[in-house]
């Protein structure tokens, strides 16, 4: 791509400012006009001091060695006969203040831009304008810009002296066009309360986490400062808590020109529902500042309601996380100074993600990268795009073979699967090449997160008490499952996975044989076809979780626990777990007063106090995953494997006297699914209305039905 055009950059060392390139250039006759650009950290063009887009954050975060975005713009109805167009530069996720853990990166500090404008007049003629020596370049207002360090900006800059560019040899074979959904503005919240804290703080609350930043407006003298910090939430005692941001600044630093103006910070983003005033000129008018709302353009739906308003609180905190969450990368957290593709994360959330919202493209892109970032050995490291040098921990790789087969599943293209599949087989065969002894994954290289912040875990250890070579031996027969059922969908001869995983289930049985002592091993052994006798594994499961009262898996059997339960005649008790609301349970959290997900179970503990300053995020999807279960068992809407992308579909609804009702609805690629029931005198009224075939399963009595709206009642 770019064929003619050069990376350009200062030809000085600008430090922290950010660099403004500039171009002008004459429209006269202009019938149709392109740009296409991208730039080695996040830029923002302007034509005439219009954004060129609603895109922010542009181009994205990918693993830029091998797969760097370009955007292209139509720029016909922003041109004038004569026009100027610019562009901010900042270091973003390239070389900004990640830049010490990106080694995968060779790129250091390379600071350019690279792009092409078209011209084509009405003449028939086109004059192509690429990044040259012809451009210039200036300091801007941006004083600062980073991912975790927030903004500096001095409105006070204006016109600053124009310098030279230089062109640079930097490597143009890893663009390729824009991939992703595109990271745009959503929402834009107002202020709920001024608060004046214990430490006699004005803080701002804007009742709900969000992922983007705070907009405002303030009249001002020249050289006034303003200082703004962002919290998730207070304290015990009342006042502002930035603890857990751990080395994240996240603050806007602003100096004021004279009189009134505007603010919205760029390159950067924040977590946060709280704001602190740190420095303020003159009195707080809460109507003068907004919350915006920023992540990919991804499109809901997928839709459920209960008549239990804590729940209903819960199904909206996992769509907040989603949101918060789903920037470009499905990352852990957007606040502390972390906000990385984990992989894990990102596999023990995808169904529910699906489900929630239309992300087929968003995760093709960050597969593309996945995909990019495995070692020539097919460990997959531990973070998507790759940041840090470790690989290949179980649960965390198998993202490689669990998120492509579930977004063929949920949309029904295999041409995901067709993209990912020498990733897929890559990955089962490091396994197979790491471990110590065959048909199992004893600890090789590289050490495993085992079931992550499980709530079994000893005193002092974010490990859960499950045996890691039995999680990573799960998950090794898990990924070579896919690797099997990918390769049928596609045609191609697995002949050898086959056999192996004919090999791991056999040593699984010998080694374990369906004795199993916690939530995680049960789950996850049921889950994955691995037991002898599931029926007996599923009565040790339920009893297990009778006897301890509530759950106590981790990110990784979080997602398979409500299964094991339901699946198996227990549907009570999965509904028992779903509902509980003291601690431990998904929906203390509501009670606590969550507006997301938190990292963990107890982030604000029953007395308030915090679990922990260092890994306390209030905003990690993980735990949301359970989502995938209200829709699929719950409300009972369940992918068929045969016909994928709900060609045909299951409908398998698990009432519970709890609830007065629950209802799902999803827009498929095949049409609007909708099912729900609702408490009645003597049972339950089913409501289901399916655009294509469907098996109906109601207490165990199977109707096949056509499309159409049905009612029943039992
Ligand atoms: C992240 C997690 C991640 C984990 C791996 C944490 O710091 O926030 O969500 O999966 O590390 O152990």
């Amino acid at each position: 791509m770019l064929e003619r055009a050069n990376w350009i950059s200062p030809i000085r060392d600008f430090g922290d400012p950010c660099p403004v390139f500039h171009k002008s250039f004459s429209a006269l006759g202009l019938r149709r006009a392109t740009l296409e650009i991208t730039g080695t950290g996040i830029y923002e063009a302007r034509i005439n001091g219009l954004p060129v887009s609603d895109y922010v954050l542009a181009p994205g975060w990918t693993s830029y060695y091998a797969r760097h975005q370009v955007q292209s713009y139509d720029l016909t109805r922003l041109l004038a006969d004569y026009n100027h167009l610019e562009v901010t530069l900042s270091p973003g996720w390239f070389h900004g203040d990640m830049k010490v853990r990106h080694k995968e990166t060779p790129t250091d500090h390379t600071t350019a831009i690279i792009g092409t404008l078209t011209l084509e007049f009405a003449d028939g003629t086109t004059s192509i304008l690429p990044t040259d020596e012809s451009w210039t370049v200036s300091e801007g207002p941006i004083r600062f810009a980073g991912i975790y360090g927030g903004i500096v900006y001095d409105a006070r800059v204006e016109d600053a002296p124009m310098e030279g560019v230089k062109i640079i040899d930097y490597p143009k074979s890893q663009l390729i066009p824009q991939e992703g959904e595109i990271i745009r503005e959503h929402e834009s919240l107002p202020v709920q309360a001024v608060i004046t804290t214990p430490k006699g703080e004005t803080v701002l609350d804007f009742g709900q986490e969000i992922t983007g930043y705070l907009a405002f407006q303030v009249t001002a003298h020249a050289g006034e400062e303003i200082l703004i910090n962002h919290a998730e939430v207070l304290d015990r005692d009342g006042n502002f808590y930035t603890e857990n941001y751990r080395s994240a600044k996240t603050r806007i630093e602003y100096t004021c020109r004279e009189g009134e103006q505007f603010f919205k910070p760029s390159h950067t983003f924040f977590g946060f529902r709280y704001v602190r005033l740190t420095k303020w000129p003159g009195e707080v008018d809460p109507a003068a500042f907004r919350a915006i709302v920023v992540h990919s353009d991804i499109r809901r739906t997928g839709w459920l309601e209960s008549d239990n308003p804590v729940l209903n609180r819960w199904i909206e905190n996992v769509i907040w996380s989603q949101k918060d969450n789903f920037l470009d990368v499905p990352t852990d957290c957007p606040q502390r100074d972390e906000r990385l593709g984990w992989t894990g994360d990102a596999q023990v959330f995808v169904k529910a993600a699906s489900y929630n919202f239309d992300v087929a493209r968003f995760f093709k892109k960050w597969l593309g990268d996945l995909a990019a970032d495995q070692k020539r050995d097919g460990s997959v490291p531990w973070i998507v795009p790759n940041i840090s040098t470790p690989n290949a921990s179980a649960a965390w790789g198998d993202a490689a073979t669990i998120c492509p087969w579930q977004i063929y599943l949920t949309y029904g293209d295999s041409e995901i699967l067709a993209q990912q599949f020498d990733s897929m087989k890559a990955w089962v065969d490091f396994i197979t090449a790491d471990t110590t002894l065959p048909a199992t994954w004893t600890s090789g290289k590289y050490p495993h997160f085992g079931d992550w912040l499980g709530l079994d875990a000893a005193e002092g250890s974010y490990k859960g008490s499950s045996d890691p070579t039995l999680i990573a031996t799960a998950f090794y027969a898990q990924s070579t499952r896919l690797v099997v059922k990918a390769g049928r969908v596609l045609g191609r001869d697995v002949g050898e996975y086959e056999a192996l995983l004919e090999a791991i289930l056999e040593t699984f049985h010998q080694t374990y044989a369906d004795s199993f002592k916690t939530q995680t091993e049960h789950a996850l052994s049921l889950a994955f076809g691995l037991c002898m006798n599931p029926q007996a594994v599923a009565a040790s499961l339920a009893a297990m979780v009778e006897e301890t009262g509530h759950m106590t898996t981790g990110f990784v059997g979080t997602p398979y626990l409500l299964y094991g339960l339901s699946r198996y005649g227990r549907a009570d008790l999965a509904w028992e777990l779903m509902l509980r609301e003291d601690y431990p349970s998904w929906l203390f959290s509501v009670k606590q007063g969550a507006t997301t997900i938190w990292e963990h179970i107890d982030g604000i503990k029953p007395d308030g106090s915090f679990w922990s300053a260092d890994m306390n995020s209030f905003n990690h999807y993980s735990f949301g995953a359970a989502a995938d279960w209200l829709y699929s068992e719950g409300a009972g809407i369940t992918i068929m494997e045969e016909f994928p992308g709900f060609e045909r579909v299951r409908l398998t609804p698990h009432p519970t006297e709890k609830l007065g009702y629950l209802k799902a609805k999803l827009e498929t690629r095949h049409g609007l699914i909708e099912s729900g029931w609702e408490k009645t005198a003597t049972g339950f009224l089913y409501r289901v209305t399916t655009p294509v075939s469907a098996i109906l399963m109601l207490q165990d009595c199977e109707t096949e039905l056509a499309p159409g709206s049905y009612e029943f009642e039992m």
